[in-house]
Parts: structure tokens; sequence; C-alpha cells
């Protein structure tokens, strides 16, 4: 079993206690039943620690947590990573200041720059450098961020004094944290790295190393996206001198709620106490590793399916890719991802994260079972079965390159890209941004009358939530293609009008 000790020190606190205080629910089971953990759910009164001031009982659980994660100083988020992504940027930069991001940010991240009104610098991924292996097929991956481009556009907007980098990316491609952070260091930038798809980082070689161990300054974690974590409970990491701590905590207690429940604080001590028994997150991780690289194993047997992911790079010193992420490309059975992800859901009760025309992307974590995994390969083998059997089916051999379309981002494909090679050479997102005031008038119109335009808003597709054009860039062909597309396929994007476009005056 399990140590649980915020819970049962809870249960101790709370023994032969009648409250006259919040929530109204009053922890009485009797009366309200037992679906929800009503008796775990009090909030910072008497001897429960404050989460804005710890210094008792949580303080002390966050202490196993910063040493867990290797950071210097830990707080707990009860409101998800959002909170500790807007916390972070608006805790290290001042009004107007200009922000380095990679374009695939969050909207978390997007949203904090517009509170800061902070003149945004892209840093663009292109496929160059990284050995991608078949994760080329995947053109709507947010690819890795390389120390170069870091290094090439803080020499050419030297006032960023914050970079922020998404790694894992909701597909799991990882960038070089060590190399970026040395770079950022030289200039004296702040490196927030949002790892919250990375909680589990750093506790098997099979994974990366989570950024605390590579000198990220600010690294922030969603336990409940990779942990056994209820939704919403995440960390915030702080690393070295550079950050302004007390800043961040200034806006981390603005932006989360002011009552914390001690369901979601238990919680997240329970995953921290979990990894902090050597014993118990070795077994825990070895036993999941086991099933996860045979699961991957199998899925490259079955023809007709192709997981994607990134090939082992020798010369680096770190792993470019989170193996927990599965990736699973159809388009040798003539199915697109979405058409995939509806077989699986409906035929075999198997649900997956997202699903993208090129892709499905699958989710897992120390919670799964050999039993899940067990099902998943069976359903896809009946499905390669039934297809490759259909002699009527168009089936190509081969996934043409120029056949995949662009979904949720926008390569340029005006390199006349044909195969694997050339495609990882050129791949190159080419963008136009216009620096535009916040609170410049907007007009919304119809996306045919858009081209060339440049957009009042940043459109996003949810899920991932992560942006297919940004405020302030003209909006490409490319773009709008990839609007429409998304509209057609049911996507839910987030900062339309309807089907119309916001664009600058
Ligand atoms: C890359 C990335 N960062 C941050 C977040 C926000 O995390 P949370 O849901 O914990 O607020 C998400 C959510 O999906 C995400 O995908």
């Amino acid at each position: 079993m399990l140590k649980l000790d915020l819970i049962n020190r809870i249960r101790e606190l709370n023994k032969d206690v009648y409250g006259f205080h919040m929530p109204g629910h009053k922890r009485n089971t009797d009366k309200f039943g037992n679906d929800f953990p009503f008796d775990l759910d009090v909030t910072e009164i008497g001897e429960f620690d404050n989460i804005y001031h710890a210094t008792g009982i949580l303080k002390e659980s966050e202490d196993i947590a910063s040493k867990v994660y290797g950071a210097d100083e830990t707080h707990y988020l009860v409101n998800g990573s959002t909170v500790g992504i807007l916390s972070s940027i608006l805790g290290n930069t001042e009004e107007g200041d200009e922000i380095l991001i990679c374009y695939g940010c969050h909207k978390s991240v997007y949203n904090a720059c517009e509170l800061g009104k902070l003149k945004v610098r892209y840093l663009i991924p292109s496929i160059v450098g990284l050995n991608p292996q078949n994760l080329s097929l995947c053109k709507s991956a947010d690819f890795e961020i390389t120390p170069d481009l870091v290094y090439e556009k803080l020499e050419e907007f030297p006032s960023c004094k914050t970079v922020v980098i998404v790694s894992p990316t909701y597909e799991g491609i990882v960038s070089d944290i060590q190399g970026i952070s040395k770079v950022c260091h030289k200039r004296g930038a702040v490196l927030i790295v949002d790892e919250a798809h990375g909680s589990h980082f750093g506790f098997h070689p099979y994974f990366p190393k989570n950024s605390n161990q590579l000198g990220a300054d600010i690294v922030i974690h969603s336990l409940h996206k990779t942990m056994p974590a209820l939704t919403g409970c995440s960390l915030l990491h702080f690393n070295g001198k550079l950050v302004n701590r007390e800043k961040t905590l200034k806006y981390l207690g603005m932006f989360q709620t002011s009552s914390p429940s001690y369901v979601f604080m238990a919680n997240i001590d329970y995953v921290v106490r979990m990894l902090d028994n050597l014993e118990q997150r070795e077994r825990l991780f070895s036993e999941y590793v086991d099933i996860l690289s045979n699961l991957r194993k199998q899925i490259k047997e079955i023809e007709g399916f192709t997981l994607l992911e990134a090939g082992e790079d020798v010369a680096s010193s770190y792993v470019h890719y989170d193996r927990a992420k599965i990736l699973i490309n159809a388009d040798s059975l003539g199915l697109d991802g979405m058409k995939l992800s509806k077989i699986l859901d409906e035929k075999y009760n198997l649900l997956f994260e997202l699903s993208t025309k090129e892709f499905i992307l699958g989710m897992t974590s120390i919670g799964d079972t050999k039993e899940g995994f067990d099902r998943l390969i069976i359903a896809l083998k009946e499905i390669a079965g039934s297809k490759l059997n259909t002699k009527n089916q168009e089936i190509s051999s081969k996934v043409e390159l120029g056949n995949i379309n662009n979904t949720l981002h926008n390569i340029d494909d005006s390199n006349n890209i044909t195969d694997d090679k050339e495609f990882s050479q050129k791949a190159k997102i080419k963008k136009e941004f216009v620096d535009i005031p916040y609170n410049i008038k907007t007009t919304d119109i119809s996306l045919d009358d858009s081209l060339n335009k440049v957009s009042g808003k940043t459109i996003f597709a949810y899920p991932p939530g992560s942006p297919i054009l940004v405020r302030g860039e003209r909006i490409s062909g490319n773009v709008l293609d990839t609007i429409e597309w998304s509209l057609a396929n049911g996507v839910t994007l987030e900062g339309m009008t309807g089907d119309k476009i916001s664009v600058v005056d």
C-alpha cells in the first residue's frame, strides 16, 4: 500500500472536529453520500497550511517534490499548468517587454502575453537537425527547437529576457533544454519550460530527463496528464537566481483560487511520495516500460500501420522523443486519423486523446495495463486485416508525403518537397508577422476575403490548444486551407467569430 501522508494528516486533524467553516458540505457524508471525497475537502484553516505561504504540512510535501524532481523550489498548483504558465510569464516580464516563445505554445502562453501586453517574437521550428525518422510524416507536429535557433533569435531580438519553450510538445517532441538553457543564460534570459506533458520525465532511462536537471529556470508539470493525479493537479518549479520568484508567486496568488481544496493537494502529495519511494517508483516504471515498449514493437509489426517516432540520435546526449506518446498513421490502409479514431472508439471502445488527418495520438502512463494495450493490438490487427483484404480499397504501399495534408500547423510546401530526405532538409515554416497593439481595431470578414491580411486574433485548435494562426500574422493560403479543413472536419477552433476571421483594418 502507498503511504498517504497528507491524507492521514487531514483525517487526523479533522477527527472529532465540528466545523463552523467552509465548505458547505460540512464533510457530512451521511447526508450527502460518498460519491465525492467530502471527507478530505478542507481548505486552509486552523492547522492546515497555506498554499501561498506554506510553512507546515504543505511545505514539507513541496520539499519532497523539489527533491524528487531535482528542483530548487516547488509549488503545488490546483488549477493546472495554466496558472503556472500565466504566473511565470507575468512574473518574469514587465508590461510591453519583448518575449521569445515557440509558435506552437499552449494558449495559456498566448493569454499571458496578452495580459502583459508583451511583444511576441517567435521560435518557428524546422526539422533540420532532428533525426525525425518517420516522424517527418507527421507534418503537423511542432518540431524541435534547437539551441542554434534560440541563439539566432536572441541575436535578432536582444531585448528578449524571457524565453518560453514547450517540451515535450503534444506529439512528444523534446528539445535540447540543456543547450537552450546555456544560450539563454549567456544572454541573462530566463528560460521557462512548459513541460506539462512530461511529469514522468527523469524517472526511467526510457524517457528523457526532466528539465529541472537541464538548466531550466522554471519548469511546469501537469501531474494530471501523465501521473495518477486528479485533473488540475500540477507543479511549478524554480531553479537558480535569474527567476523573479516573488513576483511569480504574487501572480500565482492572483490567478489561482483562494480556496484550494486538500482533495487536490493530498493527491499531489500522494504522487510525490510515490515517486520518492525508490523501490516503488522503479517497480511502477519498469512494469510500465515493459508493456509500453512491447506495445510499440507490436504496433510496428502490424502491416498497414506506421508508428510515428523520432529516431535515436546517438550523436546527441539527449532523447528527442517521448515514447509515452503513441502516434499511429494508417495512410497505407486508406484511413486518416479521424476515421481510424472513429472505428477504435465506436467498434472497440478505445478512446484516443487526439486525431488529426495524419495520425491518432494516444497518451500512456504508469496507470496503463497490459490488458488495455492488448485490446489496442487486437483492434489494430482486426482493422488492418479487414482493410487489407478489401481488394477494391485504394491502398498505396508507400505513404506519399505530398498527399499528407498539413493539418494543424503550417509547413510551407512551396519548396516542392517530394521525399522524406528532402522534406527533412527543406521543410521550414514561413510566416510573416506584424507588430500590432493589443487594442487595435479589428473587423470580422469571410475567410475568402482574408488572404494576405493581418490577423487580429489568435486562432487555436482545441485540442491541443496550440495556434494555427496568431494575431499579427499575415494570413497565407496555407493557413486558410488549414482553417477550412479544420472547420469541415469538426475541429474546434477558438478565436473565430462563427465562420468569420478577425483582421486588422
Ligand atoms: C503543452 C501544454 N501546456 C500547458 C497546458 C495546460 O495544462 P493544464 O491543463 O494543466 O492547465 C496544456 C494542456 O493541454 C498543454 O498541452
